[in-house]
């Protein structure tokens, strides 16, 4: 869907439907005569991301769009109410909103622009592949309209950007397993870097084996499909640091022999959530163009029952030399991750930031809605939240506490994948820790936010894509930690 840039104060005549900011306490508009009292008759409160229709004389619809309070209008409040806004207008085919026109004078017309355009085109989004009537909406044109010239024509551009690419992550984690396989993975990420312009490897079982990756081996054995290693590279002239993204790409968790219930499994093709983010955040760079090297790996498997598979008690080594002993094969994320971060490590990248949808205890410590952010460097750290900030995703700081540690120590190996229940996000973090060596590294637990069971604010029901828009937001700030 085509999201343009208009310059004039109000909508072109030819839409079907014009949304108008309403901040509480504040004239409406602009874009449309609407009166306050109007709006307080109907129970309007202004509250971010509250609609209200109303039909005008010439069979169009005005729809006043809720801003909340006017002093703390920012860009996750605008993404927010252009998101709610195009909702309320899903059955119109041509969309404009003046929303650009709330943003107060200190936010910049370019951010304000771009949380606009992503919020529109985010929420427009629907999964349609496998239904026969399946229109994903019946929006074929929106306009951003307002002041900022063209800093906000190219904020329009950027949001249009963005939103297609965490789409395409959408349309990744939503696709079945069984035709988002990790050759399909593949396939998609090596389209990706000849379309934008990036380096792309792919090693296929035997590299995999030959270059000891043993983690993403053992996952691996107890599935007819073969295993993948992508890494992508986009290298700009006069980078001065270099990043890496690491993303968690189990293309299908059914737990292996410690094997998930069934309704545990109902949801486990998303269990590649962190490589789409990764691939799309990637794909953004070369149109972005920060001064900064990005590599991106995701290590690709499925992890599956057979007789081929892992079992309890085995132990392998990992790229990094370290033995590992597997308790449960269920703890499979962090076994193919070991091995990506220790690639990432030797690569002697300036920081690392991994995403894996990882634990359930993520989930249970901090909702669907906000990721867990972990890691051994505080500035690092500082900057990857920031990052997140800025892309209204949220994240909460958790600990690696040390004392913990001993909690994954073997009876057999150098460190085995299981601890105790409690602070299940913790000990999968500490022991990602232990395969970057000294690199600044953070890691976010997405296991709860990479999928929605509601639409809410940008996020549609399914894949959300979420952690896209942090990576490119992390890679655009870089400074060496
Ligand atoms: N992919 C799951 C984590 C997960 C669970 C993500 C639910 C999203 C929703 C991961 O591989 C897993 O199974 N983790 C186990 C670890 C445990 C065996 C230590 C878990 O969280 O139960
Ligand atoms: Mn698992
Ligand atoms: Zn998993």
């Amino acid at each position: 869907m085509p999201i343009a840039f208009s310059h004039a104060r109000h909508a072109p005549a030819d839409v079907d439907v014009l949304g108008v900011p309403v901040a509480q306490g504040e004239p409406p508009g602009p874009g449309a005569e609407l009166s306050d009292a109007f709006l307080a008759e109907r129970g309007f409160e202004a509250k971010v991301g509250e609609t209200l229709a109303i039909p005008d004389e010439q069979g169009g619809t005005v729809i006043a769009v809720g801003v909340g309070d006017p002093s703390a209008i920012d860009a996750t409040v605008l993404r927010k109410a252009a998101a709610a806004f195009t909702r309320a207008a899903w059955k119109d085919a041509s969309i404009a909103t003046t929303l650009l026109d709330a943003a107060p004078p200190g936010l910049d017309r370019g951010v304000a622009a771009q949380a606009v355009a992503e919020g529109i085109g985010l929420a427009a989004y629907r999964f349609t592949r496998y239904k026969a009537d399946g229109k994903a909406s019946r929006i074929r044109s929106a306009v951003v309209a307002g002041s900022g010239g063209a800093k906000a024509s190219a904020g329009v551009e950027r949001g249009a950007r963005v939103a297609t690419a965490v789409n395409a992550a959408r349309d990744l984690i939503n696709t079945p397993a069984s035709d988002m396989t990790p050759r399909k993975l593949a396939a998609f990420a090596t389209d990706v870097a000849k379309r934008e312009g990036l380096d792309v490897t792919v090693w296929d079982e035997k590299t995999i084996a030959k270059e000891k990756l043993g983690g993403l081996v053992s996952v691996a054995k107890g599935s007819d499909e073969p295993p993948r290693l992508i890494r992508l590279e986009y290298n700009p002239p006069g980078a001065r640091a270099t990043l890496a993204f690491v993303g968690k790409g189990i293309t299908f968790d059914s737990g292996g022999l410690s094997i998930k219930t069934a309704y545990g499994m109902e949801t486990m093709k998303t269990d590649m959530s962190g490589a789409a983010a990764v691939l799309s955040a990637m794909s953004l760079l070369p149109a972005f163009a920060p001064k900064v090297r990005v590599i991106g790996i995701v290590p690709a498997t499925e992890n599956m029952p057979s007789g081929h598979a892992i079992k309890p008690g085995d132990v392998f080594a990992a790229r990094n030399g370290k033995t590992v002993e597997v308790l449960n094969t269920d703890a499979e994320g962090r076994l193919v991750l070991a091995d990506a971060l220790s690639l990432a490590a030797e690569a002697e990248v300036d920081a690392i930031v991994d995403l894996a949808t990882l634990t359930g205890a993520c989930q249970i410590a901090l909702g669907l809605k906000i990721a867990g952010l972990m890691g051994n460097n505080d500035g690092w750290i500082d900057q990857v939240r920031g990052a997140a900030d800025r892309a209204g995703e949220a994240v909460w700081h958790l600990p690696l506490p040390s004392a913990y540690r001993k909690h994954i120590d073997s009876d057999v190996a150098d460190i085995k994948n299981v601890g105790p229940r409690y602070g299940g996000a913790l000990t999968a973090g500490l022991f990602l820790q232990e395969f970057v060596g000294d690199v600044p590294w953070a890691h976010l637990d997405i296991a709860g936010p990479a999928r929605s069971d509601d639409e809410d604010g940008w996020t549609v029901k399914g894949g959300t894509g979420f952690g896209v828009r942090t990576l490119l937001e992390t890679a655009l700030k870089f400074k060496k930690p």
